[in-house]
């Protein structure tokens, strides 16, 4: 008959074998040595069936105790024979990897080339000491003509096919009424930049879409003149097309400006010798300008005897098109990714 055993003999029996496991496991390096060490200790007849079988020997009053904290290492070698088991495993998922094939490429991401245009464009007016307005793309008609110097009526509307999307509210067909917005809101000086979305209702083709976007100019002060413009232009365009660009301004006609005129750049691809973008003569058009309408001032409040100001505009897409040598409008809006990695 097998000796009486005590509880508390048996508890340090168990916490020797836990240090035995737990220093065993730490030689082993594979998942077979594991299987060893799980059949030495969880296994039938391993090191803690064979404690169980002890139990009985144990007096009964001393037994519960006793048993319990051989459960507690029943459970302590499953869970960490398990987690070892998760790990080496793991490993050799990674010791099957064959470094020696190519890697799977990365594709960075890259702007549109309008926003890069737009960064290079808002990056010189800054430089030149204008702030950035903006304003929505739903407009009222209020802001989009007729404080503008627009009525109702005007032949002028026509040059704008409009899309109105309610009485009295269009899409803007021009980033202008920014300027009315801004000299709403604060008084002179003014001198801001105004880029954004536009719309008009054209049939797409290679120079024409129906949506394009716009940056307008304002500035406001004492003494501004057409002088000043022109040398803002010329600033401006030899910032973006290199210093040998000439600029002319041709007599125009805008409501909102007085004089008015449109400004052309000298043609870039041909150098003004004369080509297909130029049609042969020399120059490409940019967009109008011109000196600040006293009319328009009245609307918002400013003091046409005290304030003279001058405002351009500029389609972006056209300065990318002639900057990156793109023949057709429509390549812009149709995100086909062979034309965008281009840039
Ligand atoms: N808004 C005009 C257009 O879209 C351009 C312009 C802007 C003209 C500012 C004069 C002054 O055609």
């Amino acid at each position: 008959m097998e000796s009486q055993v005590t509880e508390k003999s048996f508890v340090q029996r168990i916490q020797q074998i836990q240090n035995e496991f737990e220093s065993e496991l730490n030689q082993i390096k594979s998942l077979k040595d594991l299987e060893g060490v799980r059949i030495a200790y969880a296994g039938r007849k391993g090191v803690v069936s064979s404690l169980f079988k002890q139990l009985g020997n144990i007096p009964p009053e001393e037994r519960k105790a006793a048993g319990q904290s051989l459960n507690l290492l029943k459970q302590f070698v499953s869970q960490t024979i398990q987690s070892r088991e998760n790990s080496l495993s793991c490993r050799n998922v990674k010791q099957k990897i064959d470094i020696t094939l190519p890697g799977e490429p990365h594709y960075t991401g890259r702007l549109h080339p309008l926003t890069q245009v737009l960064r290079e464009i808002k990056l010189c007016f800054q430089n030149m000491g204008f702030s950035i307005a903006q304003g929505p793309e739903v407009e009222s008609e209020y802001y989009n003509f007729e404080a503008l110097n627009i009525p109702k009526g005007h032949p002028a509307r026509d040059m704008h096919d409009t899309i109105f999307v309610d009485d009295n509210l269009v899409l803007r067909t021009h980033t202008s009424p920014v300027q009315i917005r801004v000299m709403e809101n604060q008084s002179p000086p003014v001198r801001i930049i105004a880029p954004g979305r536009c719309y008009r209702r054209d049939t797409p083709d290679a120079s024409h879409s129906p949506f394009f976007h716009q940056v307008e100019g304002l500035c406001v002060d004492k003494n501004v003149n057409f002088a000043d413009l022109k040398g803002v232009i010329l600033t401006f365009a030899r910032h973006m097309f290199g210093s040998d660009m000439k600029i002319r301004f041709r007599p125009s006609f805008f409501p909102f400006t007085e004089p008015s005129a449109e400004y052309d750049f000298s043609c870039l691809i041909c150098r003004g010798r004369g080509c297909r973008v130029c049609k042969g003569t020399g120059w490409v058009e940019i967009s109008g300008a011109g000196m600040v309408n006293p009319v328009v001032f009245g609307y918002v409040g400013y003091d046409p005897e005290e304030y003279t100001g001058y405002a351009f505009g500029m389609g972006i897409e056209r300065i990318a098109m002639l900057l990156f040598e793109i023949p057709d409008i429509r390549l812009f809006f149709e995100n086909d990714m062979r034309f965008l990695n281009q840039f």
